[in-house]
């Protein structure tokens, strides 16, 4: 049973939706979700596989969203424009999938790139919503049950089927939800649902940090022993990484000081590449006037004492090396912390957690702590998920599901800049 919307006039105006469609009996219900999210001012792109096709037409999928729908990797006629799956992974808030088969699923699950809407999943840079729709009996499968755990781990998220009437004319789970129910939760992720509160974000397009400049830490630090040995840390930098792209895009002027990191620069982000936990101090010092701050490296807390300028030589004996303190670099900025400057730090733990993360929180003097944990499957180092715990100087506690460090991070920024007022 549909549970009743008022479809609020516009309010997914500027939001960018790509509406994934693949081949069960439930594509039927992608028109009446492609008339419900343009009614709600969304631009929407409606992506096709192959056997969606032979549910519903892209000629009804097209009239309805007034664009051409994709299906192909590899247009025919249409030269030079196979990187369209780039582009859109780039372009779109939010890719739902609905209804999403087994097949497309396990293909998901497993990075497949053999249609255009897998390949565009692959891309894409927004959070993903998935939307099983299947038989029960297919839906309760170890193999479709395990797929869907990968999802999750992967950071899709996902969007339960119901019990009811099914299309082979058994009753069970399997059911897609009915699409205002799908739009529903569709304003829940985008944070444009009438019910705000806690779980309210601002439109990406608000740039509510225009006019603001934040500073953001990324990536390890390299602490020399010696010219050819150094302590470091397993961080990518990734989180910081995306934290700097998700100011960008709500608006602010963005610096990012990094340690050592593959990753390529985000788009209008002005770099500045450091090595120790010193340079990068001096490094932030230089933009400590920022009006937030994000310091999501994984600065060394330790250096070597003596560093030998020739490379040292073994032989064979034990050896002992002096360790020092570096400079804590979120506490001194907590020091000298301005009016209306917003301090964000991370704790990584592996034990007492949110204990933990409270006690440095108010020793660094900060407004924000991001709790991740160390030694818990998709979360913490790499390029992957993670799952944060976002704890405020005013005792607020919000819990953000296991999802990637790129939709992480938009959605951190937007629930703390909800929160702060900013
Ligand atoms: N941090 C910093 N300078 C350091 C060490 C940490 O600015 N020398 C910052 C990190 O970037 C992070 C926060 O402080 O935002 C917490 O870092 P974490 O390593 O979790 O905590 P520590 O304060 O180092 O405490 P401990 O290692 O004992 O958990």
């Amino acid at each position: 049973m549909a549970t009743p919307v008022i479809v609020r006039e516009k309010r997914l105006q500027g939001r960018k939706i790509l509406l994934g469609v693949t081949g069960g009996i439930a594509a039927y219900k992608a028109a009446l979700l492609v008339r419900l999210l343009k009614r709600s001012g969304a631009e929407v792109q409606v992506l096709m596989t192959e056997d969606a096709q032979r549910f519903i037409t892209p000629l009804t999928l097209g009239t309805l969203s007034e664009r051409e729908v994709l299906t192909d990797i590899f247009p025919e006629n249409e030269q030079g424009s196979w990187t369209k799956h780039i582009t859109l992974g780039r372009w779109a808030d939010l890719f739902v999938i609905a209804p999403a088969t087994a097949q497309t699923i396990a293909r998901l699950a497993h990075g497949f790139s053999d249609s255009m809407l897998t390949v565009t999943a692959l891309a894409a840079r927004c959070p993903v919503l998935v939307c099983p729709a299947m038989d029960h009996d297919m839906f309760i499968h170890p193999a479709v049950q395990r797929n869907l755990g990968l999802l999750e781990e992967l950071g899709y998220q996902l969007m339960q089927p119901e019990h009811g009437e099914l299309a082979s004319g058994l009753t069970g789970e399997g059911r897609m939800p009915e699409p205002e129910q799908i739009l529903a939760r569709i304003d829940q992720d985008l944070g444009t649902s009438e019910n705000t509160g806690n779980d309210a974000a601002p439109t990406p397009s608000s740039k509510p940090l225009s006019g603001k400049h934040v500073l953001v830490t990324a990536g390890p630090t390299r602490e020399p022993l010696d010219p050819v040995r150094i302590f470091t840390n397993p961080s990518t930098g990734t989180m910081g990484f995306a934290l700097a792209r998700a100011a960008v895009r709500l608006g602010a002027d963005v610096t990012l000081v990094s340690g050592p990191s593959m990753l390529e620069t985000p788009e209008g982000v002005s770099r500045v590449d450091v090595q120790t936990a010193a340079q990068m101090h001096a490094a932030v010092h230089e933009h400590a006037d920022a009006d937030v701050v994000i310091m999501a490296a994984a600065v060394a807390d330790y250096t070597p004492s003596k560093k030998s300028e020739s490379k040292l030589k073994k032989n064979g004996d034990r050896l002992t090396l002096e360790l020092e303190p570096t400079v804590d670099i979120l506490a001194s900025l907590g020091k000298q912390k301005r009016d209306g400057q917003l301090l964000i730090g991370f704790a990584l733990e592996t034990d007492n957690g949110a204990a933990s993360a409270r006690s440095k929180l108010q020793r660094k003097r900060l407004d924000w702590i991001a709790l991740n944990h160390a030694n818990e499957p998709g979360a913490g180092f790499g390029p992957g998920t993670n799952r944060i715990t976002l704890i405020s100087k005013d005792g607020d506690e919000i819990s953000l599901p296991t999802q990637s460090k790129e939709a992480l991070a938009l959605t951190m920024l937007q629930h703390i800049f909800v929160a702060s007022e900013v």
